[in-house]
């Protein structure tokens, strides 16, 4: 299997990343690929509204967007990782989500998916939430998710139900576990809610 790894923190060596590295090691010593990528050392540009990918299937911006969505096409999995900026993912997060083609090509479908998100204080799970209805709605399994409340700038060790959780998840992954109520979920609104919105759309 390989799996692609996304942090969405500007501060590398934080906490996001941090965790993400430990998911890394995780899957990695079940015998998984990884490939991991910083958000903030690639050229992702705000997404300009035009609905092209709508129509084409295709950004009129050619930046690494594309690159790593295809990166994304390829692989078996995907973690994405997120500090809570305003209650919400980090702009580096939102510019990717907006333009990785995520819900329009369906493009977590059969991928098995780790989300992570951190907080100091309020808002975390906002964060969380929001990866994880991306995950469902691009047609993927979750096969876990993780979140954290730490100071900033905390350099603490993870705790004890942080790495139980990280190792749950990939093991889950690494079994390809499915999750029926998922999939339900998923099929319900893929029928009712995209198919129908994006048909409209596009050509
Ligand atoms: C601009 C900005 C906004 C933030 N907003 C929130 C917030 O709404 N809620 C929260 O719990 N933490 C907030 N934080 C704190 C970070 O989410 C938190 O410290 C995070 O774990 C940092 O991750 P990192 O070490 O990977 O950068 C904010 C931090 C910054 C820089």
């Amino acid at each position: 299997m390989k799996i692609i790894v996304i942090n969405g923190s500007p501060r590398t060596n934080g906490i996001t990343e941090s965790i993400l590295r430990s998911v890394e090691s995780e899957l990695i010593s079940r015998g998984i690929d990884v490939e991991f990528y910083n958000l903030t050392d690639l050229d992702i540009g705000h997404c300009l509204g035009c609905c092209s990918c709508y129509m084409t299937g295709h950004c009129i911006i050619k930046d690494d967007a594309d690159r790593l969505s295809e990166k994304i096409k390829h692989a078996d999995g995907l973690v994405l990782g997120s500090p809570t900026y305003a209650s919400n993912v980090s702009g580096l997060m939102k510019d990717f989500i907006d333009r990785g083609h995520f819900v329009i090509e369906q493009l977590l479908k059969d991928k098995y998916c780790i989300t992570v998100a951190t907080g100091e204080n309020y808002g975390f799970k906002n964060t969380l939430k929001i990866l994880d209805d991306l995950v469902i709605f691009s047609g993927g399994t979750l096969s876990g998710h993780i979140a954290l409340k730490a100071p900033f700038n905390s350099k603490e060790v993870l705790p004890e139900k942080t790495r139980n959780l990280i190792r749950k998840a990939s093991c889950r992954v690494e079994a390809k576990k499915k999750n029926h109520f998922q999939t339900l979920y998923h099929n319900l609104i893929f029928s009712i809610g995209i198919k129908p919105f994006v048909k409209r759309k596009g050509k």
